[in-house]
């Protein structure tokens, strides 16, 4: 069944040095990439829901744009936690909930939801992607559309050895990543190790281990379980690109209604 049961400690001692991890993601020209393919599918277009929020990166970046009300939400409450007070310095218009993709408990529908970063990936198998997608329908308006992306095994192959890192130190925490592609089983893990920091940075005063475990998937694999979970496939783009998504793609945008 769903992440959330098996792997209810990723994303605790990750959420302090997330943003470091992230740190080469430019969200702002993601945030005018989605805001681009909104306006392109419906230009009337005001609420957003977004699933998997993060540290809020991506939402706070749309809320710059002033023309969306965003609701962001995330399962884990430290990821939260970071995204909440980065909103509150930037006085961002932001409401935070704390959803899990497979149980959406909201009376409210949107025009979109988004989901985005590889947050699709964490899901295990088809069958659990039918049940978040089934969980996104029930919180679609009319005419509503869901944006997300995954990426695919050949991003995995390429890219699992660089993403190795080695003790990178972050305010008051260090962490190293050490990352492995299981290309028979689809599967990358990604370990990380994260240290708390004394305030002289000389002693390690707690140690925690988190191991993130994502399956690629290849663009056949999500076109049918989209089309088993009942929707419409709008539009495949190659990563950030509004360039079709091809089998050769690393990352793939969809865009389904
Ligand atoms: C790779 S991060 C992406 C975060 C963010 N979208 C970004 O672009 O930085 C994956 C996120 O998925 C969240 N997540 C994993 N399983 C979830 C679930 N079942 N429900 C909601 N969020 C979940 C994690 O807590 C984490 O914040």
């Amino acid at each position: 069944m769903p992440l959330t049961k098996g792997n209810q400690e990723i994303y605790t001692h990750l959420a302090k040095v997330y943003d470091e991890v992230m740190k080469d993601i430019d969200y702002e020209d993601w945030a005018d990439f989605i805001d681009e393919i909104i306006q392109n599918h419906n230009n009337e277009a005001t609420t957003i829901l977004e699933l998997a929020c993060g540290t809020g990166s991506l939402a706070i970046s749309l809320d710059e744009l002033d023309c969306y009300e965003i609701t962001a939400s995330d399962y884990s409450e430290q990821m939260l936690e970071v995204a909440e007070q980065k909103a509150s310095i930037k006085q961002s218009n932001i409401t935070w909930k704390r959803i899990d993709f497979f149980q959406i408990d909201l009376k409210e529908k949107f025009d979109v939801v988004v989901m985005l970063f590889d947050s699709l990936n964490y899901i295990k198998d088809t069958e659990s992607i039918k049940i978040m997608l089934n969980e996104v329908k029930k919180v679609l308006k009319k005419d509503g559309f869901f944006i997300f992306d995954f990426t695919t095994p050949q991003h995995s192959s390429k890219y699992a050895d660089m993403m190795n890192d080695q003790g990178i130190t972050f305010d008051n925490y260090r962490f190293v990543r050490i990352s492995r592609y299981l290309e028979a089983e689809g599967v990358h893990y990604n370990e990380f190790t994260i240290e708390k920091l004394s305030d002289d940075k000389q002693q390690v005063l707690a140690r925690k281990n988190e191991v993130h475990v994502q399956r690629t998937y290849k663009l056949d694999d999500i076109r049918s379980v989209v089309n088993d979970a009942g929707f419409k496939i709008i539009a495949e783009y190659d990563g950030l690109d509004f360039v079709p998504a091809t089998n050769q793609s690393d990352r793939i945008t969809m865009v389904i209604q």
